[in-house]
């Protein structure tokens, strides 16, 4: 296993199509970015999976897409007007804000100029909504999707009657005007969350925190095959909790810029629920079958899909002499297989390897065509960007002796019958 820098990592993304920088003609915006055709695959196969895991294969999971714009009440209630700061500091020279946190020593990281004292930095972004612009038309883009959970609480409840304990999850755009957005994808002010909120008796928190602590993990290690040696657990301690955390365990990855969080499993007690209650005047509470009402507690899971992403992109890459590979577990590779011709001048040859392909295609779709290079160049390609298997249509092939198929991992080759090659693939795409 290579340890990757991150410059590695965003030239790769950006030149196979990944990841890149978001407005980039423009000059980019700072802790902004887009998802390639790639990315957008990878994307979709992990927030699919997560969605698999955490919504479709419960009983007990109920999925919502809220909006993203909400009530401003909302974030009065939730004390995100209030809490959801970053201590600032700016440069009095150069006029560059920081993070106080993010800085080391008194002066100024660019330009060495003196600091200003810190002062509270509300991270959420205003809008306006409607055609006046003052305060009263004042909104925020939501900087976490729980919220919009919380709101429809009562709704899943009127709609549902589900019993105690059971969640509801949502995955969606967050947005933070983070002081200082960096580490690629790491730090972005626009990002997708996904998060579950899972409504408790008081009495069973402890146990629950854990079954999600331990979920979080075998989601990583199993689902994603992320290296369990890259992960840790990190406790908050009471200044580190957010304003609505009784207890909050992260898992750090090792990412290239360092043992960072990726996933937090927190102790939100009944602070929402009961906030909101207050807020919007609308009793969110649960009554028991035998007369019992109370506002039920919630543990919740939450994590970056774009974190989640580095973390797969950081364990995958493999480095080796001027070979480079991307070893996704094949359930979340963008493309499970590249068709190519041996060479691309053989009428014969392309025309097999199109039949081939389009065989391959309906019962994998994401099946990829490519003739662009030598066999050699498609093989380096295919492995950048992840590719489990690459099959090759060679003049044996139209002696009807079968096609190769090269294994990513091990670059290993195998002759398979056409007839044999859906059964091949399934198994060892399954495997
Ligand atoms: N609802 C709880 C909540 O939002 P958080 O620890 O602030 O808690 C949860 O955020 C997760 O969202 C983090 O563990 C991280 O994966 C991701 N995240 C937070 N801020 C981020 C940012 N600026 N860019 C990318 N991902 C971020």
């Amino acid at each position: 296993m290579s340890e990757v820098s991150m410059e590695k990592l965003v030239s790769l993304a950006k030149r196979r199509g990944f990841i890149y920088p978001g407005s980039e003609i423009y000059g980019g915006l700072a802790g902004t970015w887009d998802y390639g055709p790639l990315g957008v695959e990878l994307k979709q196969n992990i927030q699919n999976l997560w969605w698999r895991k955490v919504v479709s294969e419960r009983e007990d999971i109920y999925g919502v897409d809220a909006a993203i714009l909400m009530n401003p009440k909302v974030w009065e209630a939730s004390g995100h007007v209030s809490g959801f700061t970053d201590p600032m500091v700016e440069c009095k020279k150069c006029k560059k804000r920081f993070r106080e946190d993010h800085v080391e020593g008194d002066n100024c990281p660019a330009c060495k100029g003196e600091l200003s004292e810190a002062r509270q930095f509300n991270m959420m972004f205003k809008t306006h909504f409607g055609a006046t612009e003052d305060s009263s038309t004042e909104v925020y883009l939501r900087p976490e999707t729980a919220q919009g959970i919380f709101t429809n609480f009562k709704n899943v409840m009127d709609s549902f009657s589900p019993k105690l304990p059971f969640g509801i999850a949502q995955i969606g755009k967050a947005f933070r005007n983070e002081i200082a957005p960096r580490d690629f994808i790491f730090r972005a002010r626009e990002f997708v969350q996904m998060e579950m909120q899972y409504f408790i008796h008081p009495s069973s928190r402890k146990e629950v925190y854990e079954d999600w602590r331990k979920f979080a993990w075998n989601f990583l290690v199993n689902d994603l095959s992320i290296d369990e040696k890259k992960l840790a657990w990190h406790e908050h301690t009471e200044d580190e909790r957010a304003h609505y955390a009784q207890a909050a365990h992260d898992i750090y990855f090792k990412f290239p810029h360092g043992s960072k969080e990726l996933w937090g499993t927190h102790d939100r007690s009944d602070f929402d629920l009961k906030s909101h209650t207050g807020g919007s005047g609308t009793e969110l509470v649960y009554r028991t079958p035998d007369g019992e009402k109370f506002i039920p507690h919630v543990i919740e899971s939450s994590v970056g899909l774009g974190r989640m992403i580095l973390a797969v992109l950081t364990d995958a890459y493999n480095e080796k002499d001027d070979r480079v590979w991307l070893s996704f577990k094949p359930s979340i590779a963008p493309y499970k297989v590249a068709v190519f011709p041996l060479m691309r001048n053989k009428p014969e040859l392309v025309l097999k390897a199109r039949e081939v392909y389009d065989s391959i295609k309906k019962y994998i779709p994401n099946t990829l065509w490519d003739d662009n290079g030598n066999v050699g160049k498609r093989y380096r390609r295919q492995d950048e960007i992840g590719t489990p298997f690459c099959v090759t249509v060679d003049f044996e092939a139209l002696e009807g002796e079968g096609v190769t198929v090269r294994d990513r991992d091990s670059m290993k080759q195998e002759r398979v019958k056409l007839e044999d090659l859906e059964e091949y693939l399934k198994n060892k795409l399954n495997g």
